[in-house]
């Protein structure tokens, strides 16, 4: 049977079949397929136009009768919000999504909807007017609290362009080589804002709170989203680390210059650059500074490393440090694995993005045809004029590279990246394979082939 490609616009059903080998941006029209196209109009909004309108009429073959579905009250996720259908679900309840790597790359500062989502819990839903920011220390009298409204009007605003790895990122590969436990994000569980809000230095100072004088190790932080048992999702940070980037560590209350999306934390979360993205807590509900640790389920019993050897059976999480700033990482983008490339290609464009922690700026990003025997350099672009110490975003990168004489139709392209300290990625994945799938930082593969 002839398989039809269809898409949705407002109430209208069309038949593009016939249209998408003529698609200007080539196979990104199948990102629509099978829904509505709206969305995606909004992202590309040169569509947004009467000959486009037009066009589409040639193709309608029918129209959408609404029926209204029962929301069931008890669902302890009926609350989440909508989502863009270009964001690939790995769960939906609770939701976490990554985008299309194509679509990924096509922007330094990712737009809202296509940030990737990472929800442990329910979305928690928040009543703006009675909500307050707790600031407090452990042990000490006094606990400060903030409207947002007083946030917003007291202290200056901050603004700053961080990208938020998630440590998952790249598991499905280390589940390739030996089983773990988790969510199996491919590569593209990685997005980049410009967040804006307080100086997390602004407001201990505001509540007379001096991390300088040695009284105290960690700043612990408190989502509102709540597990069954009613604890909330948390995590810390040293205040070594906060010492050394109290600039820009900031209670963030604005994403790319709107409200933070419900998904993303609204109203407020913590940004802390360079470090995994576990210890970016949305909804954030309270602030401890503290002797110790967050004894939150996920500083303490997830989020952190083990050698290859570890299992389930010897792992002790209490050995282990909390995972903190993120190791140099690389990825392709585009092409996706899987793409066939046109049978005269003697070259391909390869694009990705690679970042590290603690605010090392890339400075290389190798590219190989040929499984690694030889390589081109990448140009780097977007985000390569960031002081390399201080580079909290990722780097955006493209190569031409040469296809292999003898590929016999199949194609190994390979990206790795170098960081301002000159470390460089593991060349697979045996060696720092560990229980939990974190931190996959190996040579990014992408087998592709070329078309007979
Ligand atoms: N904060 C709260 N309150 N609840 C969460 O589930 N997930 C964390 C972090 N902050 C989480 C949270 C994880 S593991 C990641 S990777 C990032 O949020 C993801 O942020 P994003 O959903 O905005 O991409």
């Amino acid at each position: 049977m002839e398989k039809k490609i269809w898409v949705t616009y407002k109430n209208g059903v069309y038949d593009i079949t016939d249209y998408v080998p003529k698609h200007p941006g080539g196979s990104k029209i199948l990102l629509g397929a099978g829904g509505s196209i709206e969305p995606f109009w909004k992202m590309y909004a040169a569509h947004e136009n009467p000959a486009m309108y037009a066009l589409l009429e040639k193709f309608r073959i029918g129209n959408i009768v609404e029926t209204s579905k029962p929301v069931d009250m008890k669902d302890p996720f009926r609350n989440d919000p909508v989502r863009h259908p270009a964001l690939r679900p790995n769960s939906v309840k609770p939701f976490n999504a990554e985008p299309p790597g194509p679509l990924l790359v096509d922007n330094f500062i990712t737009p809202n909807e296509l940030f990737f989502v990472r929800n442990h819990l329910p979305v928690p839903k928040i009543d703006i007017k009675n909500y307050k920011l707790k600031l407090g220390t452990e042990g000490g009298r006094k606990e400060m609290s903030y409207s947002l409204k007083e946030l917003k009007s007291k202290f200056p605003k901050h603004e700053v362009a961080v990208t938020i790895q998630c440590a998952g990122n790249r598991r499905i590969e280390m589940s390739e080589k030996k089983n773990v436990r988790g969510l199996s994000w491919q590569s593209t569980a990685i997005s980049t804002a410009v967040w804006s809000g307080v100086r997390l230095s602004d407001l201990l100072k505001h509540a007379g709170i001096d991390i300088d004088k040695g009284d105290y190790s960690h700043i612990q932080f408190e989502g509102c989203d709540k597990d069954p048992e009613g604890s909330a999702y948390g995590a810390s940070i040293p205040i070594a680390l906060a010492q050394g980037r109290k600039n820009d560590i900031i209670i963030a209350y604005e994403m790319n210059g709107e409200e933070i999306p419900e998904d993303h934390g609204y109203p407020l979360r913590v940004i802390i650059p360079g470090v995994v993205g576990a210890r970016q807590v949305k909804w954030l509900g309270r602030i401890l500074v503290s002797k110790n640790e967050s004894d939150s389920h996920w500083q303490q019993k997830d989020y952190k490393g083990f050698n290859p050897s570890v299992d389930w059976d010897t792992v002790d999480f209490s050995k282990s440090a909390a995972v903190q700033d993120l190791p140099v990482v690389s990825t392709i983008c585009e092409p996706e694995p899987g793409t066939v490339l046109d049978e005269d290609s003697d070259e391909v464009v390869v694009k990705g993005y690679a970042f590290s922690g603690g605010g090392r700026g890339i400075i290389r990003v190798d590219v190989s045809a040929d499984g690694g025997k030889t390589w081109r350099t990448a140009e780097l672009l977007d985000g390569s004029d960031q002081n390399p110490y201080r580079a909290w975003a990722w780097t955006l990168w493209e190569a031409v590279v040469p296809l292999p004489e003898n590929h016999r139709g199949k194609v190994e392209l390979i990206s790795k990246a170098v960081d301002s300290s000159y470390n460089v990625q593991p060349d697979s994945v045996e060696g720092i394979w560990n229980l939990r799938g974190l931190l996959n930082n190996a040579w990014h593969r992408v087998p592709v082939s070329v078309a007979k």
